[in-house]
């Protein structure tokens, strides 16, 4: 069904998916070449370059596009977008540096304890659990650096203070961690012991914060309006709730293989997912209705790209994706 739907604007998303991934990989390669301590180094790059999606890294580079090229009153298009590529790669490389700490981290026996992760033997299994802590101290420290370092000098100040601090409000206590303490306290928690509401303040923290500041981040990088701005956050929030249903749902529907991590531990675990708190069906119906909203909103701010709805499309792949 998303490929039709795709397909029909006449813009080649797999083409687009796969070539915004190397982007994004080269990047990192750069940004994590092995040096001293070789054994830190060797476990970052483990869990940053083993695959994964790159959705937060592509929601970046898409709203910083997205922007140039509708507040741009003269240039070509393909150069506004390779100018916002340039300026907001870095951030999105920040990003996927958080995120791999965040699953590093995730991982570890005193979380989910999870042996599998993109295909492969979770970081703690390779290296042990004192350096899987210390690679992810080291990513989300090195996250920081890369941002200040490489963007300072294409992107104003303030705007690039704004967006390191939120960058860190995204990931600390009132962000990923503070949400994945949640998701900590109500693991094993019975059926009735929590509602919508709870599973929803868990999303989004855990997963919301940082893809919403992914969106958001991608907009303030270019400068944008306070309108865009605000669109981008919303976009954000519905995304980001999106993606953490369809999670929960692959949890319960997908195989290891396609996955690349172990299908049915929220259930073993009994995690406060939406799946458990509204059923299947009604996690399937809930996600419609935030496709929707997603796609209402686009339409209204006029934040997407006319020639390419990458952000639509990247909506559509958020919630029909099979891993
Ligand atoms: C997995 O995120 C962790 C969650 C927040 C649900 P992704 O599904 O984006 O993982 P990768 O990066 O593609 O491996
Ligand atoms: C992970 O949520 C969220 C973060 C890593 C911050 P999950 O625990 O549901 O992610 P998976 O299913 O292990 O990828
Ligand atoms: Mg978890
Ligand atoms: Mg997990
Ligand atoms: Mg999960």
């Amino acid at each position: 069904m998303l490929e039709a739907q795709i397909h029909s604007t006449n813009f080649d998303f797999e083409r687009y998916l796969e070539a915004r991934r190397k982007l994004v990989e080269d990047r990192l390669a750069e940004y994590l070449v092995e040096q001293e301590p070789a054994k830190l180094w060797q476990s970052m790059r483990y869990s940053v370059l083993s695959g994964g999606k790159r959705l937060r890294a592509m929601l970046t580079l898409a709203a910083a596009e997205a922007v140039s090229v509708n507040n741009a009153t003269t240039g070509a298009t393909a150069n506004l977008s390779e100018n916002a590529l340039q300026i907001a790669l870095p951030c999105a490389c920040a990003i996927e540096m958080v995120h791999a700490m965040s699953l590093v981290h995730d991982d570890l026996p005193c979380l989910d304890n999870d042996d599998l992760r993109r295909g492969k033997p979770t970081n703690h299994k390779i290296y042990g659990e004192a350096l899987a802590l210390l690679a992810g101290d080291g990513l989300l420290m090195l996250a920081n650096e890369v941002l200040i370092e490489h963007t300072s000098k294409s992107v104003a100040s303030a705007n690039l203070l704004a967006v390191a601090l939120e960058l860190s409000r995204a990931t600390g206590p009132s962000g990923m961690v503070g949400g994945q303490v949640k998701d900590m306290e109500f693991t094993g928690a019975a059926d009735d012991k929590f509602d919508i509401a709870t599973v929803e303040s868990i999303h989004a923290g855990k997963t919301g914060a940082l893809i919403r500041f992914a969106l958001w981040s991608g907009g303030k990088l270019m400068n944008g309006t306070e309108e865009q701005l605000t669109s981008l956050y919303r976009f954000g929030e519905i995304l980001g709730l999106a993606f953490q249903i369809t999670d929960d749902l692959l949890d319960v529907t997908g195989d290891a293989q396609t996955l690349g991590k172990t299908p049915g531990k929220d259930e073993a675990t009994k995690k406060a997912t939406w799946v458990r708190a509204i059923g299947i069906d009604g996690a399937r119906i809930k996600l419609s209705e935030m496709e929707a909203e997603g796609v209402a909103l686009l339409e209204h701010s006029a934040l997407d790209n006319r020639d390419a709805p990458v952000l639509k499309a990247l909506l559509k792949y958020a919630i029909h994706r099979k891993k």
